[in-house]
């Protein structure tokens, strides 16, 4: 039986649907079975992101009962499979949320793992996308506002009996003032899977014409590398950095690891 993992953060533009398309493809690439599913049902991107355009079946379809879950499965890139959003607004404001727990619940049998990208906020959406997990992994941006409102989730969680796996911290750009990954792992009190650049690579994979994930866009970037390693580390093929001073021979062995033929 496979995973239901659903990223999450409270604060909106922190990278959820940048880490689900990634992590997705970094799991893809390691050999799993993935299916993405975008639950981010009012303001959805994740479809953006993956390059499927115009689908003629969403989530917004299954959520209002008028399709099966299994028609709106669609190919993306690396072997991944995606469930998007819709876009009309009068359908978001009909859909039944709740029924995502039964959908996600309805395919894992299918997959080793199901990355939902909730919503921003702690609305009964973002509610539906964390019932239907297994396990919640929650992302921040190394700032306070980013860090109260991800505990605001973490709390959500437990109250919802759902199980935290731990926290990502996104856009570190060690910038005087910025918490450091120790202290938001003291403050939430979760373990870290890992920290992502802020990187301009990233930025310019949402802007180009075509837009595309930072493994397609530049698999070879050390930001393509730090969704690899979040990826090992959630597999359980742990991976094991006992200070920064070894972070190059760190990147070498990744690369070692994933220019293996499976
Ligand atoms: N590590 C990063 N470095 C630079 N820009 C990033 C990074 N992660 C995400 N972004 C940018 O931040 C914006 C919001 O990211 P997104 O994944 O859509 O956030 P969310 O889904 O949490 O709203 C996007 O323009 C994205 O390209
Ligand atoms: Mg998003």
């Amino acid at each position: 039986m496979g995973e239901i993992l659903t990223i999450a953060s409270g604060k909106g533009g922190v990278g959820k649907t940048t880490l689900t398309a990634n992590l997705g493809i970094a799991l893809s690439d390691l050999g799993f079975k993935v299916l993405l599913i975008d639950a981010d049902i009012a303001m959805s991107n994740l479809s953006l992101l993956i390059g499927l355009e115009n689908p003629p079946i969403t989530l917004h379809d299954i959520l209002l009962g008028s399709s099966s879950a299994q028609d709106a499965v669609y190919d993306g890139p690396n072997g991944i499979k995606i469930i998007p959003s819709g876009l009309s607004i009068s359908n978001y404001q009909r859909v039944d949320a709740e029924r995502l727990i039964s959908v996600a619940k309805s395919l894992i049998s299918d997959f080793d793992y199901i990355l939902i990208d909730a919503p921003a906020g702690i609305d009964k959406n973002v509610l539906s996308a964390i019932s239907a997990s297994t396990q919640v992994l929650l992302i921040t941006e190394p700032t306070s506002p980013s860090v109260a409102d991800v505990f605001k989730v973490k709390i959500v969680c437990e109250r919802l009996n759902q199980k935290v796996l731990g926290i990502v911290v996104n856009k570190v750009s060690s910038t005087k003032g910025e918490i450091s990954e120790k202290e938001i792992m003291k403050m939430l009190e979760l373990p870290s899977y890992g920290t992502i650049p802020y990187s301009a690579d990233i930025r310019e994979s949402f802007l180009l014409k075509k837009i595309k994930p930072i493994l397609i866009h530049n698999p070879n970037s050390p930001s393509a590398n730090s969704f690899r390693y979040i990826a090992i580390r959630l597999s359980g093929r742990e991976v094991k950095v006992k200070d920064e001073k070894k972070k190059s021979g760190f990147f070498s062995f990744l690369k070692r690891l994933f220019s293996k033929k499976k």
